[in-house]
């Protein structure tokens, strides 16, 4: 998908009755009010809550999420009714989204005051992605696209239950009514799903019914007459792409996860929040106790300037870390602070500016500062300008992995154990030790065992390389240590630690196995360290404490996760172009590679799995689900084939013989 800079709204207040789009002509909601539009039109429109009363789940899809008066009066009646679903899940796009303050200026004085400060305060960065939010302890899920309606609709993987279509007068606003949307919205329809909107006009009407909604008439709000009210119930129901299978709601909910580093322990997390109850088995009697141990590490994301899936990714995955961190860190449940952390570059500032505002990234997301203003906010001199990510920090992965683990009521952590192989029996998934003893089963097995995860599946083809790396801890009180008050990244970073301690780090050797602390290793943190903050700390190199660990990293950069692919032999003669057309095992998960950003990726990456897994709405679009799948590397050898085979077919013209 390609991003577009988000333009926030421009909304004129004057009429407090009804607050106007200035952009577009017309006001965001009835003049005899939004909520109780919202109830008549889109809750009444779609039979809730009664539809969605002892379910487990209930997907709602609405286009334009506006100034978020549907979401909260349906937020509010899913809190008012005793028989609501066990976790309500919101879907939202919005193109010119309200800023900060003006989402708080229009909920001023509403009855739904409570909510939309939670809303308010859980009020994303407006970059161009997907943004999770969740409330309720997790039953209720927002997940608010930013951009155009247009490009967003073929990227949501989600079945949804009922559509609202809110996006100004057709007259106005036809985009927002176009047949490619109401065509999407059929192929997002969940069976029995249903459709309302205030609007009657002819082009809506017929758009939903192309799509395989039979639309009624129903009586309108205020004073409008008639509205419309729609119900799935097409000729020919499309098949969906295999890996786009929903799981079925009322399925047993048990895992067995493999692995209790970041990947393990965010997964068994995750799928906790879906009511699963996980065991999560590792080799060693505690958790994070290989690759995830550091005892600090970063979190940030990343500016690319054709801002492709790599960027995308890290940046979504950054806004999502931050935001599920912050209340641990802030109570001081995991070591860590998120303050901002400064990416050192060798750029032009005005280049790199430039590039900040070709694509729009917001200032609460990344600001490029000077050197000077870099030295301010490190509290040390620095080199060069940089990169600054107010949402961007440290934590302690390994108090993380602990953290995540702790979800008493649903998730049961065994550790000495080691999986020497995995098999299918029936239905279910076991994990058997070198004896051969079955040491779990479930139905659903998810495998975050770093490298071994390959062993364990039977060594895909999948290129991933294994690149040793070692951080070095100077004690507190060195001679010559400086401190920077924020995480300084570049080549090499440097964090200061509570203690007065600075962990900096941290070398990179590609297929080296070795896993003893190296002087030499020491002596190229503390070389990075000086470059970047001028220090030369008075330490004897082969006396520094050092941890050293192994990042599976992928070629194209990014983690690998997802329902397995069928194996090869029974693939044979299928479609494999997209990763969404192949073919999965049932039951059999990974979530691995993981790089040297486990931090940052592993919350997205585990909360993705995890909605995979129970079939709730994706919080990744398509084009990055295909880019993280692990069937991607399958799609990409049948792609690489079919060149091949099609170059091999197309006779070279006779000169060039
Ligand atoms: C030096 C260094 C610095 C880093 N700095 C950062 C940083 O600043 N920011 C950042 O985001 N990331 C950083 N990383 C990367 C980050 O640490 C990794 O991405 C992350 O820890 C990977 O997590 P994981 O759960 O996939 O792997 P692991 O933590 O290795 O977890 C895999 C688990 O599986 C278990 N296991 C394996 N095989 C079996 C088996 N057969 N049976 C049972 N259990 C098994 C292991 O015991 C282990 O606990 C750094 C990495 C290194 C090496
Ligand atoms: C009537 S308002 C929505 C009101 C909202 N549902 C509420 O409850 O407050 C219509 C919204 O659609 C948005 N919009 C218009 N065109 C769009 C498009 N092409 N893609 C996404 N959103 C769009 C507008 O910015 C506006 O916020």
């Amino acid at each position: 998908m390609k991003t577009q800079p988000i333009v926030p709204a421009r909304i004129d207040f004057s009429d407090p009755a009804a607050p106007f789009a200035s952009d577009f002509g017309d006001v965001y909601h009835s003049r005899s009010g939004a909520l109780a539009q919202a109830r008549h039109v889109f809750l009444g429109g779609n039979g809730l809550p009664g539809r969605w009363q002892e379910r487990q789940r209930f997907v709602v899809l609405e286009t334009g999420f506006g100034l978020g008066n549907n979401f909260l009066a349906t937020w509010a009646a899913w809190r008012d009714d005793p028989r609501r679903c066990e976790r309500l899940h919101f879907i939202s796009v919005e193109k010119h989204p309200p800023r900060r303050d003006d989402l708080q200026r229009a909920h001023a004085g509403s009855p739904l005051a409570a909510l939309a400060d939670q809303l308010t305060a859980a009020w994303p960065a407006l970059t161009p992605n997907l943004h999770p939010m969740s409330f309720e302890g997790g039953r209720v899920q927002l997940l608010l696209a930013l951009g155009d309606a247009a490009d967003w609709l073929p990227e949501i993987v989600a079945e949804v239950d009922a559509f609202y279509l809110d996006g100004f007068a057709p007259s106005k606003n036809p985009q927002m009514w176009d047949r490619r949307l109401t065509k999407a919205m059929g192929r997002l329809a969940a069976p029995g799903a249903s459709a309302a909107t205030w609007s009657v006009a002819r082009e809506v009407r017929d758009g939903l019914g192309e799509a395989g909604f039979v639309v009624e008439r129903a009586p309108g709000f205020a004073g409008k007459r008639e509205m419309s009210v729609a119900r799935y119930a097409p000729a020919f129901t499309p098949r969906r792409a295999p890996s786009r299978m929903q799981a079925k709601a009322d399925g047993p909910r048990e895992a067995v996860v493999i692995g209790a580093g970041l990947a393990g322990a965010g997964v068994a997390h995750a799928l906790a929040e879906h009511g699963y109850h996980c065991t999560v088995l590792d080799r060693h009697p505690a958790p994070a106790s290989e690759t995830s141990g550091n005892p600090a590490g970063l979190f940030h994301g990343v500016i690319t300037p054709e801002d492709g899936a790599h960027a995308r990714f890290n940046r979504a995955a950054a806004l999502f870390a931050q935001r599920s961190f912050a209340p641990w860190l802030g109570s001081g449940e995991i070591p860590g602070r998120i303050d901002g952390l400064l990416r050192l570059d060798t750029g032009e500032p005005a280049a790199m500016e430039a590039l900040v505002a070709r694509l729009g990234l917001p200032a609460d997301y990344l600001r490029v500062v000077s050197a000077e203003q870099a030295s301010e906010l490190a509290g040390l001199r620095m080199p060069s300008p940089a990169w600054f990510y107010p949402g961007g920090g440290w934590l302690s992965p390994a108090a993380l992995a602990r953290r995540w683990l702790r979800e008493a009521e649903h998730i049961v952590f065994r550790g000495g154990v080691a999986i020497q192989s995995v098999r299918q029996a029936a239905s279910r998934w076991q994990v058997l030790d070198a004896a051969g003893t079955v040491c779990a089963e479930a139905p659903v097995l998810v495998l975050a065992a770093g490298a071994e995860s390959l062993r364990l599946l039977g060594r895909p083809a999948w290129p991933l390389e294994t690149v040793r790396g070692q951080i070095s801890l100077l004690p507190a009180g060195t001679p010559g240590l400086l401190l920077p008050r924020r995480p300084v990244a570049g080549a090499g970073y440097a964090i200061a630690l509570p203690g007065g301690e600075l962990l900096c780090g941290a070398s990179a050797q590609a297929g080296d196995p070795d896993p003893a602390v190296r002087e030499e290793d020491h002596l190229a943190n503390l070389a990075q360290l000086g470059r970047m903050t001028g220090a030369a700390p008075l330490v004897e190199p082969g006396r520094l404490q050092g941890r050293v660990g192994f990042r599976l990293v992928s070629d194209d950069r990014l983690p690998v996760l997802g329902p397995m692919p069928l194996p090869d032999a029974r693939l044979q003669g299928q479609r494999l172009e997209q990763p969404r057309l192949i073919e999965r095992q049932p039951g059999l998960y990974v979530l691995t590679a993981l790089g040297s950003r486990g931090i940052t990726w592993a919350p997205l990456a585990a909360q993705t799995l995890a909605a995979w897994i129970a079939g709730a709405p994706l919080p990744l679009e398509a084009s990055l689900l295909d880019a993280v799948d692990a069937s991607r590397f399958v799609s990409r050898r049948a792609r690489q084939a079919e060149r091949q085979r099609a170059a091999g077919s197309v006779q070279p013209p006779p000169s060039a013989r």
